[in-house]
Formats: structure tokens, C-alpha cells, sequence
């Protein structure tokens, strides 16, 4: 496939600058005879079935994608399928206000699109497009993305969704750097429109079409962003958030009123302390320390804060476990 992409690109070089649209891109490729040609990703197998895994596994599958979920256990799988029937009756509800039939013939259907499974290698054997939203451990991505690089097709691309861990140290793993990106989605996916598509020095133009091409199936709004700390969103919104915390230890205003001034005052759909609640305070601190020991950002943006520290140190994670700064009715529970 990729000596079909050098030979079109040097009969016609003109016609890779400009940006393609899935129609020249699936004209230039309709005389390859390859098994793969870009933006013809059908099957994607998603690792990890918790909050971010699900909500992807759910987009694609909504999509036609067919689907595979992967997790360690059926516990976690099953995690994973209570999530995305309970945010499909949402997408069904608001799709179908006044019809059950319909919601319920929606749901079925999308459900139909979706496996599970426990075994990684067999699930990663009929993949067009692998997602890794697993725990943000570097070593433990390296060690699934190593194993996966042996046993998945040549042409299946491979990404990850880390939010702070960078793609190419992950690609590494893999003698398919070329075929390695980031797919970054936001919580909660299926509500959110965007999704940050990464791409290292190494990611070639054909595999970021094809992940730009997914994104827009999935009817997603794609930006692209080079492998750097935090890319666009949280590169932002991290120092953000920390720069809040700073004002409350101050003492210069209580968490409730930096939320409604930032609700009111700067239109977000949540205050700050909302949104680290929301996000987990256990995943803001994981963030900022590794930003802080990678040395790449301004120390001032990622410096320390003792109350989200001690929070953490609490087990006080936001509304996964119960309690951040607000309490919520349960674990995962409202305000
Ligand atoms: N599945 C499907 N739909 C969902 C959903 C879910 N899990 N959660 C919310 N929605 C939909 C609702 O159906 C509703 O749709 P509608 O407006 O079309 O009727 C809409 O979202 C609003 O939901 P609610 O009325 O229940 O609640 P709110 O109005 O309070 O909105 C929110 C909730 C969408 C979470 C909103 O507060 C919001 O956008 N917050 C900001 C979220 C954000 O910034 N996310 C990014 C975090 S950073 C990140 O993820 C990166 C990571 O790397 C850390």
C-alpha cells in the first residue's frame, strides 16, 4: 500500500499538496489492488472499557464501525457496556423524542455493531484501525502497542488516546511508527465534538488522512496538533484550571464563585472546579507532574498546588469517588 502512495504521489506530487477530500482520495487510490487503502478503515478495536473507551467504542459503533472492545476481565467489559447503554438512551431519547420503537431499533442496532472480548491478539487481527485508551502508564501502552505491532495486520494503523503521555515515545514500541498517531477525544465523547488527531515526525501523510477521515465519519470535528505536551485543548485548560486553584488557596474567592464567574462571566458550560471534578482531580495531578518532570512547560504554569495535593492524598478524586471539591450523590453520581 505505502509503494502505491510514493508512486501517485511522484507521477502527480502537485495533487498531494493540496487537501484531500475522501473523493480524490479514494479516486487516487481505486487502481491499488492493496488489501488497504486509506479511508477505508472499517474495523476498530478499541483497548479499554472505561469512560473514555466505552464513549469511543459508542461514537464508532453509532457510525457503522464495526467495533471490538477489549478489556482485561468481563468485569471491566461489562463496566463498559452499562456506560454506553446508558448514554445511548440519552443519543436515542434526543434523536427520537416522541418514539420508543425508533429509540429502541437505534439502540439494538448499535449495539449490534459492538463485541467484546478479553483476548487482545484475536481481537487485534481483523483491526483496520487500533485505539488504546488504557491506563496512562507509558510502559504498560509500550508493552500493549510491542505485543500488537507482532500480531496485527501490516496495513492496521495504531493510536493512542493519552491526554498527557507523548505519542512518539509510545509509537516506539513498534516498528510502524509511520502508521502511529494520536487520537485524542474529550469527556464525555459522545457529546463532545472534538477529537485532537496527532501526529509525530514519523506519522505519515496517508495514516493522519485516514485518522482525519475516521474523525469525520464518526461525525467529529478533527483538528490536527504535533506531538507536544498537553497538544491544543489541555496545553490550555490544565494551566487554567491550576491558575483557579492558585486563587482559592489565595484567598481571593471561594471555588463556587470562580465557577459562576467563569459560567457567567466567560460563557463556559462549567467553572473550573466543575470541570477538575469532572476530568479527576487524580488525572490533573497526573498531568501537571509529568509536565513538571519533562521539563517542556514554563515551571509557573505547573508549579505545585498543595490543595489539589492534598485532596488527591485524601483519595478525594472529584466525582469518580464520591467527593472532590463539591460532593457528589455517589460515586459518578450529580452534584
Ligand atoms: N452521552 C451522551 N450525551 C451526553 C452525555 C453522555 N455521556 N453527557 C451529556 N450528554 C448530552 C446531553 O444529552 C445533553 O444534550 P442536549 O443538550 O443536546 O440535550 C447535553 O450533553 C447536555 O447535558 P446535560 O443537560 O445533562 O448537562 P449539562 O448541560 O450540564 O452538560 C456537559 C454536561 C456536556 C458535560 C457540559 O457541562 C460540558 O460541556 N462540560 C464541559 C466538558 C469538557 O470541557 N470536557 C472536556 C474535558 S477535558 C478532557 O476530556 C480531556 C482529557 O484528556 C482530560
Amino acid at each position: 500500500m505505502l509503494s502505491a502512495v510514493r508512486r501517485v504521489a511522484s507521477a502527480n506530487p502537485a495533487a498531494m499538496m493540496r487537501p484531500l477530500t475522501s473523493m480524490t482520495m479514494s479516486s487516487a487510490f481505486s487502481t491499488s489492488s492493496s488489501a488497504y487503502a486509506p479511508y477505508n478503515v472499517k474495523n476498530i478495536t478499541v483497548f479499554g472499557s472505561g469512560l473514555m473507551g466505552a464513549g469511543i467504542v459508542q461514537v464508532a459503533a453509532q457510525n457503522a464501525f464495526n467495533v471490538t472492545m477489549v478489556d482485561l476481565n468481563p468485569e471491566a467489559l461489562k463496566k463498559g457496556q452499562d456506560i454506553i447503554a446508558s448514554s445511548l438512551k440519552r443519543v436515542a431519547k434526543k434523536q427520537f423524542p416522541e418514539d420508543a420503537a425508533q429509540q429502541k431499533a437505534f439502540i439494538d442496532k448499535t449495539m449490534a455493531q459492538i463485541k467484546t472480548s478479553t483476548d487482545s491478539e484475536a481481537s487485534s487481527k481483523d483491526a483496520d484501525l487500533i485505539i488504546e485508551a488504557i491506563v496512562e502508564n507509558l510502559k504498560t501502552k509500550q508493552q500493549l502497542f510491542a505485543m500488537l505491532d507482532k500480531v496485527a495486520p501490516e496495513h492496521t494503523l495504531f493510536c493512542s488516546n493519552t491526554s498527557s503521555l507523548p505519542i512518539g515515545e509510545i509509537a516506539k514500541a513498534t516498528k510502524r511508527t509511520d502508521r502511529f498517531g494520536g487520537l485524542h477525544f474529550f469527556n464525555p465523547v459522545p457529546q463532545m465534538k472534538l477529537v485532537e488527531v496527532i501526529r509525530t515526525d514519523e506519522t505519515s501523510q496517508d495514516s493522519f488522512d485516514s485518522l482525519m477521515d475516521v474523525c469525520t465519519r464518526m461525525k467529529k470535528t478533527p483538528v490536527s496538533c504535533k506531538d507536544t505536551p498537553g497538544f491544543i485543548v489541555n496545553r490550555l485548560l490544565v494551566p487554567y484550571m491550576m491558575e483557579s486553584l492558585r486563587i482559592v488557596e489565595r484567598g481571593e474567592a471561594t471555588p463556587q464563585d470562580v465557577d459562576v464567574a467563569m459560567k457567567l462571566g466567560a460563557g463556559f458550560p462549567m467553572g473550573p472546579f466543575e470541570l477538575a471534578d469532572f476530568v479527576g482531580l487524580d488525572t490533573m495531578k497526573f498531568i501537571v507532574d509529568g509536565w513538571r518532570k519533562e521539563g517542556k512547560i514554563d515551571d509557573n504554569l505547573v508549579a505545585p498546588v498543595k490543595l489539589l495535593d492534598e485532596l488527591v492524598a485524601q483519595g478525594n478524586f472529584g466525582r469518580k469517588s464520591g467527593q472532590g471539591f463539591y460532593p457528589y450523590n455517589g460515586v459518578g453520581g450529580k452534584k
